[in-house]
């Protein structure tokens, strides 16, 4: 049985104002479809996996607004951490539950807020990570072409760098999450890196014995959950755990030393979509190249500037080149494109400010 882990409970800072801990990305119509980012992860992988064996892992303050989004899903289907510990604890989590079911399920893991363009493609890909995992040990991960030194991804070298590897399954040689500038840039040039997706296939059974090696002590807290779950002591047992559990990402805590990983490179049109520059790349823009994503808006003499207003908000835009809009709830942000890494820290101010 395949199983599909939805992981989401970040914060999606660097999206700010419209992504807040109230309401994460991850929970926002950004590209004005008429479905939130999770949303649209739920209907990806629908093609691929039951509803019945979808899990989304998130924060128990958004688990109303998962079940309100995903109206398909049982509470049950919700798991709910009382704090954050990244996602090596969010994993296991979700492995205690997938194992206590069905030991020999195969699982994909992914993140709530990424965009695909190719949904075809996206489901060829899975479908044969699917496979190979079903008779091979191996920690799958979906490989991107970079076209950029991006420090906030990780990077998968591949061990064989001669082959035209497009669509292929690789070991990998070296896994380095989120390196410095400089070294991204060495790994860009160099071509015989692939940036981490961030999509994980594995069997139970393989992210079991890579947790037992690599996170004994995440491990044993989580294998202690497992007779308590759907049970009135499952709340009070996760909140002990996640208070001893360390915080660390499966990047760093496996992925990074694992020998058994293999990376499915591929082309599905993906995003991360982790900027206001890269949503604007992915969005639709006018013939000035304004993306207008929501609200109701005039441009005089603007060139692509990117605009999310509340969908009810009247604005009238005018001579502002390659300008972030972004308004949500009382907080309204008007900043040069280029300066957008500045956005965690212009928030943090604000906050402290008043
Ligand atoms: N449940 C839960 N709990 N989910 C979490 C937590 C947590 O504590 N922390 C993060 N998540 C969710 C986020 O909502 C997101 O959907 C996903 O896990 C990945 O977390 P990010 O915080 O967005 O990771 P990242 O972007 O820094 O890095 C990861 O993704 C990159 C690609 O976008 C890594 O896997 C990189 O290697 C990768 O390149
Ligand atoms: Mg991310």
């Amino acid at each position: 049985n395949t199983y599909c882990v939805i992981m989401a409970g970040g914060i999606g800072s660097r999206f700010w104002p419209i992504s807040r801990e109230e309401t994460p990305k991850q929970f926002l119509d950004i590209l004005g479809t008429g479905r939130t980012l999770i949303q649209q992860t739920f209907d990806r992988f629908k093609p691929i996996c039951s509803t019945k064996n979808f899990l989304v892992v998130t924060s128990i303050e958004y688990k109303q607004m998962v079940l309100d989004q995903l109206p398909d899903l049982a509470p049950e289907q919700v798991l709910t951490e009382p704090f954050r510990r990244n996602t090596a604890p969010c994993i296991a989590y979700a492995n205690a539950w997938i194992k206590k079911r069905d030991p020999e399920a195969s699982v994909v893991v992914t993140p709530a807020d990424h965009l695909i363009l190719k949904q075809d493609e996206f489901v060829k890909v899975i479908s044969k990570g699917l496979d190979f995992v079903t008779d091979n040990n191996s920690l799958l991960t979906l490989g991107i072409k970079p076209h950029r030194p991006e420090t906030g991804y990780g990077y998968i070298q591949v061990a064989d760098k001669s082959a035209n590897i497009l669509g292929e399954i690789e070991p990998v040689k070296t896994f380095t999450e989120k390196p410095n500038l400089e070294l991204a840039k060495v790994f860009f040039e160099s071509g015989e890196f692939f940036w981490n997706s961030g999509i994980f296939i594995w069997s139970i059974r393989t992210a079991e014995a890579a947790f037992n090696t690599y996170l004994p002590d995440v491990k044993l807290l989580f294998d202690s959950i497992e007779d308590k779950i759907n049970t009135k002591d499952e709340e009070a047992a996760i909140k002990n755990i996640y208070l001893e559990c360390d915080n660390i990402s499966i990047d760093y805590g496996i992925m990074e030393k694992a020998g058994n990983v293999c990376v499915l490179t591929a082309d599905f049109g993906w995003s991360d979509l982790g900027t206001w520059s890269s949503l604007y790349e992915h969005s639709n823009k006018d013939e000035h190249g304004n993306a207008i994503n929501t609200g109701k808006v005039l441009t005089y003499d603007a060139k692509n500037c990117v605009i999310n207003l509340p969908g009810d908000k009247m604005a009238v835009i005018q001579g502002l080149e390659d300008f972030i809009i972004a308004e949500s709830k009382n907080c309204l942000l008007i900043c040069p494109k280029d300066n957008e890494q500045q956005i965690r820290q212009f928030s943090a101010d604000l906050i402290s400010e008043f």
